[in-house]
C-alpha cells in the first residue's frame, strides 16, 4: 500500500510549557485502518488536531499525499480530503440531520429564487444515508437523537465532503457496549469504500478487531508502529502503560482499621457507574486507575453531590451523604480537588486572596457578617508559603496570571486547609510541572499521616502506584480489579485498564 501521510519529528509544546509531543514520526498507508493507542494525556488528540489544522506543531514536518502539509485552519485540511470526528461532537442541536450535514455548503441547493430547495437537500443526504446503511432520517432533529445517532451524523458530515482520510478520535468512548460492534463494522465498511481511517481508542479489543496497523504513544513520545500480526494485546498494553515504574519511593503506611467512607452499589442516573462499591479507611490513599471515560468523572461528581444516584448508598462514618449537597458534604468533612481548575476549581478572574478563601468564608473563618481582610490576607499567605505558590508580591492579582502548576498548588492548598476527613482528588497533577507534582504528592502523604483518607482518581498510573495503598481499576463503570500495596503489577493493571481482563 502507498503511503498517504507521513509525520517527521513532529513536536508540540503548548504555551504553558507542556510538551505534549516529542519528535513523533509515523506514517499512514492509503486504505488502511490505523489505530493510535496510548494512555490519557499521551498526546493522541494533540497529534490529530495538528493533522486537522486545529493547532500548529512547534516543529517537525508533515507530508500528505506527497506534498508538504501545514494546514492553518481545518478548512484547509478539509479541502485536501481530511475529515475528523472529535471526541466532543460539534453539531447544531436545534436543526435537522440534513441541515447539519450540508452546513456551510447550503448554496449547492439554492434554486433560481435563491431559496434552499429542502427536498433536494434531503434527497441528497438521504442517498448517502442509504449508501452507508444508517438508520436515521434527514428530517430528524439533532436534539432528539441518542448519542450513537449523533455520532453517525458527524460521520455523515465528514463523508459528505468527499473525504478520503478520516480521523476518529475515541469514537467508541461514548457508545454503549452493545453499540460498539455495529460501529466497528461500520468503520470497516468505510475502509471498503477505499478510505483511510485513523482510529483512536484505548480499548485493545476494538483495536485488534479492526486495525491493520497500530501506533503506540506514551507521554508524548512514539513507542512504535506495528502490523497487527506482529503483536498481541499484552505486548501493546505493556508498551502503552510501561513496566518501568519504580515502587521503592512508596510512602509509609498510615493505614488504620477505621472505615471513613463506605460506598455500596452506586449507580448514577446517567448509567455510567454500574454497581460500584468500596470502602475508604482512615489514613488510606485509595487510587482509582483506568483510562478516561470509564466512570472517573461520574465517580467524582457523585461524591461531590453534583450527579444524582439512581441507586446505592454512601456513608461517611455511618451517616448517609446521599441527601447532602456539596456544601453539606464539605461541612461533613469532605474536600474536593476538581480536574478542571480553570472552570470549576478556581475563579480565574478573581484575586489570589479571594480564591484562597473561597469556600472557607462560608465556614465563618474570616468573621461572621463582614470579611476580616487582614485575616483573609494572612490565610492566603499561609497557603502560598506552605504550598510554594509563586505569586509575585500583589495578592490582589487575578489568579489567571499564575502558571498552571501554581494555580494547582493554590487549589490543593486551599482544599487541604479544611483539614478534611476525606479529600477527593481528580487528576490532581494533570499538566503541572515536576516540582509541583512532587509537592502535591507530598501534601497528600502528609494529609494521610494525620488520619485523613484520600480518594485519588487519576489517569496517571505512575502517580497512583507511587501514592496509593490500594488500587481499584475502573472499566466501563465497574471496579474490575483491586490490588493492595506492594502487590502492584503494572502489566496486570494494564490488562484490566484496556479490557483484556475483567
Ligand atoms: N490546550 C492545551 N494547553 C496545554 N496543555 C494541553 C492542551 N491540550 C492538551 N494539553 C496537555 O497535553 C497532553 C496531551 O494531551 P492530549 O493530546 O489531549 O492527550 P490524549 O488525547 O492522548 O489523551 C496532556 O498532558 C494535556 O493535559
Ligand atoms: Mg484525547
Amino acid at each position: 500500500m502507498l503511503q498517504i501521510l507521513a509525520c517527521d519529528k513532529v513536536s508540540k509544546t503548548y504555551p504553558n510549557g507542556l510538551e505534549a509531543l516529542k519528535e513523533v514520526s509515523f506514517e499512514v498507508k492509503k486504505g488502511e485502518i490505523h489505530a493510535i493507542v496510548g494512555e490519557n494525556g499521551a498526546g493522541k488528540s494533540t497529534l490529530m488536531n495538528i493533522l486537522f489544522g486545529m493547532i500548529k506543531p512547534s516543529s517537525g514536518e508533515i507530508r500528505f499525499k506527497n506534498s508538504l502539509f501545514s494546514p492553518k485552519h481545518p478548512s484547509e485540511a478539509i479541502g485536501l480530503g481530511i475529515g475528523m470526528v472529535h471526541q466532543h461532537f460539534k453539531l447544531v442541536q436545534s436543526i435537522t440531520v440534513a441541515e447539519n450535514v450540508v452546513l456551510g455548503m447550503e448554496n449547492r441547493f439554492q434554486n433560481k429564487m435563491r431559496k434552499i430547495d429542502r427536498a433536494e437537500m434531503n434527497r441528497s443526504v438521504a442517498s448517502l444515508i442509504e449508501k452507508l446503511k444508517m438508520s436515521i432520517s434527514p428530517d430528524d432533529k439533532i436534539e432528539n437523537l441518542p448519542i450513537s445517532k449523533k455520532q453517525q451524523v458527524e460521520i455523515l458530515k465528514v463523508l459528505y465532503r468527499d473525504t478520503d482520510f478520516i480521523i476518529l478520535d475515541e469514537p467508541t468512548a461514548v457508545l454503549a457496549p452493545n453499540e460498539v460492534e455495529d460501529f466497528l463494522e461500520f468503520v470497516m465498511e468505510i475502509q471498503k469504500m477505499g478510505k483511510t481511517v485513523v482510529f483512536i481508542s484505548h480499548r485493545l479489543g476494538e483495536v485488534f478487531a479492526i486495525a491493520d496497523r497500530i501506533t503506540i504513544l506514551r507521554r508524548g513520545t512514539l513507542v512504535g508502529t506495528y502490523e497487527k500480526k506482529e503483536v498481541d494485546r499484552e505486548s501493546i498494553a505493556n508498551m502503552m502503560i510501561g513496566t518501568d515504574t519504580d515502587l521503592t519511593e512508596h510512602p509509609e503506611d498510615f493505614l488504620k482499621e477505621e472505615v471513613l467512607l463506605s460506598v455500596e452499589g452506586l449507580v448514577d442516573i446517567s448509567g455510567v457507574l454500574r454497581d460500584l462499591s468500596f470502602k475508604l479507611h482512615a489514613g488510606e490513599i485509595l487510587g482509582f486507575a483506568g483510562v478516561g471515560g470509564n466512570g472517573q468523572e461520574e465517580l467524582f461528581e457523585v461524591l461531590a453531590g453534583n450527579l444524582k444516584l439512581s441507586s446505592g448508598e454512601m456513608e461517611l462514618r455511618d451517616s448517609s451523604l446521599v441527601q447532602l449537597d456539596t456544601l453539606g458534604r464539605r461541612r461533613a468533612g469532605i474536600a474536593y480537588i476538581t480536574d478542571d481548575r480553570m472552570k470549576k476549581g478556581l475563579a480565574p478572574d478573581r484575586s489570589i486572596i479571594e480564591n484562597s478563601m473561597a469556600g472557607h468564608h462560608k465556614f465563618g473563618s474570616f468573621g461572621k457578617a463582614l470579611i476580616d481582610k487582614s485575616k483573609a490576607r494572612s490565610f492566603a499567605r499561609s497557603i502560598i508559603t506552605d504550598y510554594d505558590v509563586r505569586t509575585g508580591k500583589n495578592l490582589n492579582t487575578a489568579v489567571k496570571a499564575l502558571s498552571g502548576g501554581n494555580m494547582q498548588k493554590l487549589l490543593v492548598g486551599r482544599e487541604i486547609a479544611y483539614n478534611p476527613a476525606i479529600l477527593v482528588a481528580s487528576q490532581p497533577t494533570a499538566g503541572v510541572d515536576v516540582a509541583a507534582r512532587k509537592l502535591i504528592h507530598d501534601s497528600f502523604r502528609k494529609l494521610s499521616e494525620t488520619g485523613s483518607g484520600v480518594i485519588l482518581i487519576s489517569g496517571d498510573l505512575e502517580e497512583i502506584m507511587d501514592l496509593a495503598n490500594r488500587i481499584i481499576v475502573l472499566y466501563r463503570g465497574r471496579a474490575v480489579a483491586e490490588m493492595s500495596y506492594p502487590d502492584y503489577d503494572t502489566t496486570e493493571i494494564g490488562y484490566y485498564m484496556t479490557g483484556i481482563r475483567g
